[in-house]
């Protein structure tokens, strides 16, 4: 393995050593085998490749102080999973064949796991696809679900850094009875030409809003939004957005740290009236943002005026990284220990 420069590692992909691959078919899910290979074979009809038959997931695994990996949340992830694949009918991957595979892939792959305080994690990316071949619009009859990691550095370049973000109004990822409640990747090819348009007006990403109305903010590219005001944390509820598993997190620590919360839908116009806000996920962790603009009147509404991250904003990324590296004890139990 060449030397990774953990420190400045992108949020991209690097060949690991093995990944996991499953079959399912006649009905049934077969045995886990470990691949070397970075291919796949695939049937030229796979309903993944014409009708996006597919959804996937992302969560890491953190090097603790103590030499220890640790995994956060992980059921969540697979109960999404299942969630997504009834989302799209496919035949979901039951929990402990996630689990099995998870475990399986991180052990493998040890070696990748960067060390603690380097400021990367392993991604963890579970994919679930229909392999089955259909012409006309069906289900597949056959899924593949793979698991693979990648050892990250942070999603926003700076990582803490405040980062710019750019509302949308010309695009929309998902439609509210639509399939934005899933990790499917429909969405996110959807979300591309938002996201190169923000890129190529210098923002780090786009603010989507609610497709019906355009009055409510929905999410942040590959993450929710959220504010704080007041001592309260913010953070919309839509029908077409993604429920982050880091978002329900954040809401339970905000509240362990007095904060209140609240999950509602948040009109545009009050994001003048917030003092910190940004993007949380996975990949993202917490992103603060420093500006929103908003092109259908010029507005700009800034938070970070020094470019720093608000006080609240650190304290509640403080403490979820604390937790998921080990720093902190897991009082609320969502850390599982791997190895
Ligand atoms: N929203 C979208 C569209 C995402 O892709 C993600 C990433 O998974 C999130 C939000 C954050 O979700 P989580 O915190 O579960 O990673
Ligand atoms: C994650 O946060 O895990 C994601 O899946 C985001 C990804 C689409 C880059």
């Amino acid at each position: 393995m060449e030397k990774l420069d953990w420190k400045n590692l992108p949020f991209g992909y690097i060949k690991t050593d093995f990944n996991i691959r499953c079959l399912y078919k006649d009905g049934k899910w077969g045995k886990p085998e470990v691949s070397s290979s970075e291919y796949i074979d695939i049937h030229i009809a796979a309903t993944a490749l014409h009708y996006g038959q597919e959804a996937f997931e992302g969560l890491k695994a953190y090097m603790g102080k103590d030499g220890r990996i640790r995994v956060f949340r992980w059921e969540e992830n697979a109960k999404r999973m299942i969630s997504s694949a009834n989302g799209v009918k496919m035949a979901p991957v039951p929990v402990e064949l996630f689990r099995e595979a998870m475990l399986k892939v991180i052990e493998l792959n040890k070696k990748f796991v960067p060390p603690y305080g380097s400021g990367a994690t392993l991604y963890i990316r579970p994919l679930l696809y229909g392999s089955g071949a259909e012409v006309g619009v069906n289900p597949a009859k056959e899924y593949t679900f793979l698991m693979f990691v990648t050892p990250v550095g942070p999603y926003f370049k700076g990582g803490i850094k405040p980062v710019n973000m750019l509302i949308c109004r010309d695009f929309d990822r998902a439609a509210p009875l639509g399939t934005g409640t899933f990790k499917v990747g429909g969405n996110y090819a959807a979300s591309l030409r938002a996201i190169i348009s923000a890129r190529e007006g210098g923002y780090a990403n786009i603010i989507f809003l609610d497709a019906r109305e355009k009055k409510y903010i929905d999410e942040c590219g590959p993450a929710n939004f959220f504010a704080i005001k007041d001592n309260t944390y913010i953070t919309p509820k839509s029908e077409s957005i993604l429920n982050s598993i880091t978002n329900m997190s954040l809401i339970q620590i905000a509240e362990s740290l007095g904060m209140k919360t609240e999950r509602r839908q948040v009109p545009v116009e009050e994001l003048s009236s917030f003092a910190e806000a940004g993007a949380c996920g996975t990949a993202a962790v917490i992103s603060p943002i420093a500006k929103i603009f908003d092109p259908s009147n010029n507005k700009v509404y800034e938070y970070c005026k020094d470019g720093e991250p608000g006080k609240e904003s650190m304290k509640l990324y403080n403490k979820l990284v604390a937790i998921q590296c080990g720093d902190e004890e897991d009082s609320f139990g969502w850390v599982t220990i791997v190895d």
